[in-house]
């Protein structure tokens, strides 16, 4: 018994030197570039899924209206599109150079048509801790946070009007020629 308690703690304490000198050694992945640590992934996601599906309410107290979708847009352009792109043809470099990715919400691959509006809302209002994504719950009112997150719902399918509002912004007019600087 006695051998084995040391063998226990003799076990514990070069698990913990080795995690230790993993973090410290410079072997941790920091940039954001880098591959994900072993197990970070998983337990990363793992983490995230069983807390929303804890929290995150069944049912939108809205519904995808034509209105609320072209509101949600609205918002999507103003506080997403930087990170998660407009279209196919307007992804985010930005996005894609955080660790993680910031998923392109209007390509086939990141679409989140899938996932419940609740689920999606939780995301928008309490964010992803250590990733780039923020909590908007502060910025945003609750009406805005369920109005984006059945735009995202609803990617597949919007309504031209809507859709149109995603369009990336013309390119502004050129400025006038600027003025001649004065002989001296
Ligand atoms: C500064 C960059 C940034 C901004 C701005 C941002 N996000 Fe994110 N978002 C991220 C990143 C990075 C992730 C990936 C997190 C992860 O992998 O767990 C993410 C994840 C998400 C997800 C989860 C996607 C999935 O595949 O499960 C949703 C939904 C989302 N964001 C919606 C939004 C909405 C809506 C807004 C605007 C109100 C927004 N984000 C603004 C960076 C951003």
């Amino acid at each position: 018994m006695i051998r084995f308690l040391i063998g226990l703690i003799v076990g514990i304490f070069l698990v913990a030197c080795g995690t230790y000198y993993y973090f410290t050694s410079g072997m941790a992945p920091v940039a954001a570039t880098a591959q994900p640590m072993p197990f970070e992934r998983l337990l990363a996601k793992d983490a995230l899924h069983a807390k929303i599906r804890s929290e995150a309410l069944a049912t939108s107290p809205i519904q995808a209206t034509p209105a609320n979708l072209l509101a949600g847009a609205q918002v999507y352009s103003h506080d997403c599109a930087f990170c998660h792109g407009l279209s196919s043809a307007q992804v985010s470099p930005e996005g894609r150079g955080m660790f993680p990715h910031a998923p392109q919400l209007f390509t086939p691959d990141g679409m989140v048509t899938d996932d419940p509006p609740g689920i999606t809302y939780w995301k928008v209002k309490n964010g992803i801790r250590l990733t780039g994504m923020p909590s908007f719950e502060k910025s945003l009112t609750d009406q805005q946070m369920w109005q984006v997150s059945l735009l995202l719902r609803n990617a597949d399918k919007l309504p031209a009007d809507v859709s149109a509002a995603l369009a990336p912004a013309a390119e502004p007019a050129p400025a006038s020629t600027p003025p001649k600087a004065k002989p001296r």
